[in-house]
């Protein structure tokens, strides 16, 4: 049987009839459909006009993007001011990447503040730099060859503190959580998804606008500086510094292994012979270089330095972290004030549990090392740090009275500026 050609045609007319139906049908409400997306949830402002890309025919629509880096020591508070880019929903937030590097290349120990020698830090900074670069660009396949488990299918269950960080336990990378979900808690986050599968991690990042990473494995600025020069980044270092007297007292009750000579002298007012000195000059002689380095107001820091003191941050902390986003020409979110308002007062139990807690009264966290730490430490770390307590401007004591006496601020009003 022949087909007739009329309705060949007509079948045909049919055809591109539907198909142009559906398609103004299907096309409209796709292109109108409001996508929940980042922007939406954390209610960001365009980003300031000399923060875009220089290319004029593109300056009205790519922002440039920001590498931040936080460097810090342990027990300095770098966990808070982590958290300060954590929730910002326009940043992707590292939590302490290098520490792969060094419990992989190094010992397993080398977790540990003061249990890394000079020699071997050294020798880390090439891989550190390295897996810093890529981790900025997004490629977090570069981590694979630093954890120990990773299947062949891309996912690790062993991302060092993997919940300290928002992206890696929302949407696309877990679905345990909602895209707009605020303070999620690190325990549930490790709980829910326990999994990560870096893939998906590396979409996140090309996701967010702006990468954050946050460490207390890079000594010293000067060591940063291939990263300062590359012209492929844009690398804003934050470098966070506390009273060496303060980070010495936390670390002693924190890491009383590492620490424990220091405890014992703590305990038994004695102090040994064999005191691990360098455990308390590194930081000290650390901070040094540091200020050093931007004091001398090098090119290739303009612009992409500032020092922060803890105890400012925790005495104030919205001013201070408005002064933050301002130095690195973003702006801050609603996310980021409505965190430090929760978490900034007073205790709370939902968080303040452990050694790493960021879930507390800020402030008096900052100075309570003055009614824990014995007269004879403070008096042998104001000795041997005594330059850069000058430089950074803290106060010395010269008697335990003073020390102990809440209506003494041990905190100079300096006013440490950017180096623009
Ligand atoms: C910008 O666009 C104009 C024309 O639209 C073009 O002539 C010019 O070369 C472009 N500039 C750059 C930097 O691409
Ligand atoms: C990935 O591979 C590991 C080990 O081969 C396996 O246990 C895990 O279930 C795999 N994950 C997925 C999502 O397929
Ligand atoms: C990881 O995510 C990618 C998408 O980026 C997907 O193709 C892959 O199947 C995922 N792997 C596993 C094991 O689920």
């Amino acid at each position: 049987m022949q087909c007739p050609r009329k309705a060949v045609i007509l079948l045909l007319v049919f055809i591109v009839i539907q198909y142009t139906a559906i398609k103004t049908f299907i096309g409209k409400p796709f292109q109108m459909l409001p996508i929940p997306n980042l922007l939406n949830c954390g209610l960001v402002q365009e980003a300031k006009p000399s923060e875009r890309v220089s290319d004029p025919n593109l300056s009205h629509k790519v922002p440039r993007k920001t590498h931040i880096l936080i460097l810090a020591t342990a027990r300095s508070g770098s966990s808070f001011v982590g958290q300060l880019f954590n929730q910002h929903w326009d940043i992707f937030y590292l939590f302490e990447p290098l520490y792969h590097v060094h419990t992989t290349l190094l010992y397993p120990q080398a977790h540990m503040p003061g249990q890394v020698n000079a020699a071997d830090q050294r020798w880390m900074l090439g891989p550190s730099r390295d897996l810093l670069r890529s981790l900025y660009s997004c490629d977090l396949s570069s981590l694979e060859g630093y954890i120990k488990q990773v299947h062949g299918n891309h996912t690790t269950n062993k991302l060092f503190r993997q919940g300290a960080s928002r992206a890696l336990c929302s949407p696309p990378v877990c679905t345990a959580f909602g895209l707009c979900q605020t303070n999620i808690a690190e325990s549930d986050c490790a709980v829910r998804c326990p999994t990560l599968n870096l893939s998906l991690a590396a979409d996140s990042c090309m996701e967010h606008q702006h990468v954050a990473i946050k460490t207390v494995r890079v000594q010293e600025v000067n060591d940063l500086r291939p990263l300062f020069e590359d012209p492929q980044l844009n690398l804003k270092v934050i470098q966070l510094v506390r009273d060496p007297r303060g980070i010495l007292s936390s670390r002693i009750d924190t890491f009383r292994k590492a620490y424990w000579l220091w405890w014992i002298w703590a305990a038994t007012g004695q102090k040994p012979q064999n005191l691990p000195v360098t455990q308390l000059t590194t930081i000290c002689d650390d901070f040094l270089s540091s200020v050093s380095t931007a004091m001398s107001r090098p090119p290739w820091l303009k612009g992409r330095y500032m020092l922060v003191r803890y105890e400012d941050l925790a005495l104030n902390p919205l001013q201070r972290t408005k002064e933050i986003y301002d130095f690195l020409g973003l702006a801050m979110d609603k996310n980021v004030v409505d965190w430090i308002q929760k978490n900034t007062r007073g205790s709370s139990q939902w968080f303040s549990r452990g050694k790493y807690s960021t879930m507390r009264n800020s402030a008096a966290n900052a100075e309570s090392w003055r009614y824990k730490l014995p007269y004879d430490i403070v008096k042998y770390t104001q000795t041997a740090c005594q330059q850069i307590l000058q430089e950074l401007g803290y106060k010395t004591v010269i008697s335990l009275e003073e020390l102990t006496d809440r209506s003494v601020s041990l905190i100079e009003d300096k006013k440490i500026d950017p180096f623009l």
